[in-house]
């Protein structure tokens, strides 16, 4: 089994957490994977008041395992936050911007707060502010994401905010991943796109068909969701949505000064598409890791797969270092 300090302060078994996807967010897929020992999370993200506020009812119903509920600060639904605060989650997490007083509001309320990051100045920001978790966040991940990738990010970030833990996000879809996460100083994994193309996934088979079928170099960053949908103030967030190319995205990508001006008429295409359960035809968002994706699988497979990947990837680490001893019985000098 694996065991890190994140498995302490979340009362977890596996240090995996589910991102908290808001356009790919149900209790059910939260409950499969907080059952199967990681943090089951649950998006807020350009969803309704009502939808969220079930979710929160629900995932108690389908585990007595711990969670984590998402907001995204600028665009804080405050009914839902007071809502997320009368349950306390045992997590909080805030994504896309600092979260303020919110910090000791979860607090007030018992709950740890989690922050993503995706430059080491927000990680310091989040750090002063009182938050127990920093995921640090590379620009390979899928949503929305930054520049720095997870590689340089995440050692930067860990010894920024030290000795707050971090939890690596971006770039990992298997053990091998998870292991390297770790030797970064990470403690755990935020995963999003894997979890996407499991069969919980509240997602049309079109999308996880599109990652299982995409490579890496597929999945492309797409400004013109910002002349779309602008997520309001992420001064100091620059952030844009990573996603595999949709005819949508390409057409409009082509003509950002029309998208711009039709932005309401777009963005109620992108809104009722999602409702009507085919967001696909507008938006197949993932990180690179679909390149490294074949197969939908059940949540439990997927999570039993990470935690044997990553003892057999931790477990050939001493292979790499050469002991004194063995120096000596190859006869050579000291290093
Ligand atoms: C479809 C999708 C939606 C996302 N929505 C959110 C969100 O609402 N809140 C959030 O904190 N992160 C969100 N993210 C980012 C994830 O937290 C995470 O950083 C990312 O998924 C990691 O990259 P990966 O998808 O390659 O694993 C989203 C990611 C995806 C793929």
């Amino acid at each position: 089994m694996l065991k890190t300090s994140l498995c302490d302060l979340f009362e977890i078994e596996v240090p995996v957490i589910l991102a908290p996807m808001g356009t790919c967010t149900s209790a059910e897929l939260a409950a499969a994977v907080s059952n199967a020992g990681g943090l089951g999370g649950i998006g807020s993200l350009f969803r309704s008041t009502g939808a969220v506020k079930r979710d929160i009812d629900m995932v108690k119903k389908l585990t007595n395992k711990p969670y984590a509920i998402n907001h995204i600060p600028q665009a804080l639904d405050a009914e839902t936050f007071r809502y997320t605060l009368a349950t306390r989650p045992k997590v909080i997490s805030f994504t896309l911007a600092d979260p303020g007083d919110m910090v000791k509001q979860a607090h007030d309320v018992g709950s740890r707060v989690m922050v993503q990051v995706t430059t080491v100045a927000q990680g310091e920001q989040a750090a002063a502010g009182g938050a127990d978790v920093m995921i640090a966040q590379g620009g390979e991940s899928g949503g929305y994401c930054g520049e720095v990738s997870t590689m340089a990010l995440v050692p930067q970030v860990v010894d920024a905010v030290a000795p707050i833990p971090v939890v690596a996000s971006g770039g990992i879809f298997d053990g091998r991943g998870i292991a390297a996460a770790f030797m970064l100083g990470a403690v755990g994994v935020n995963l999003g796109t894997r979890f996407i193309a499991s069969k919980e996934a509240p997602a049309p088979i079109e999308w996880k068909q599109a990652i299982t079928a995409a490579r890496s170099e597929d999945v492309k960053k797409f400004d013109v969701l910002n002349d779309i949908s602008p997520i309001p103030g992420t001064v100091g967030f620059p952030t844009v949505l990573r996603s595999i190319p949709t005819t949508f995205l390409d057409e409009w990508s082509a003509k950002r000064e029309e998208a711009r001006r039709d932005r309401d008429h777009l963005r109620g295409q992108i809104v009722s598409t999602t409702q009507a359960g085919r967001q696909h035809e507008c938006l197949l968002t993932a990180g690179q890791t679909a390149g490294g994706i074949s197969e939908i699988l059940s949540v439990a497979e997927i999570m039993r797969r990470l935690v044997d990947e990553t003892v057999a990837a931790l477990a050939q680490a001493p292979e790499f270092v050469e002991t004194p001893s063995q120096r000596m019985r190859a006869g050579k000098s000291r290093t």
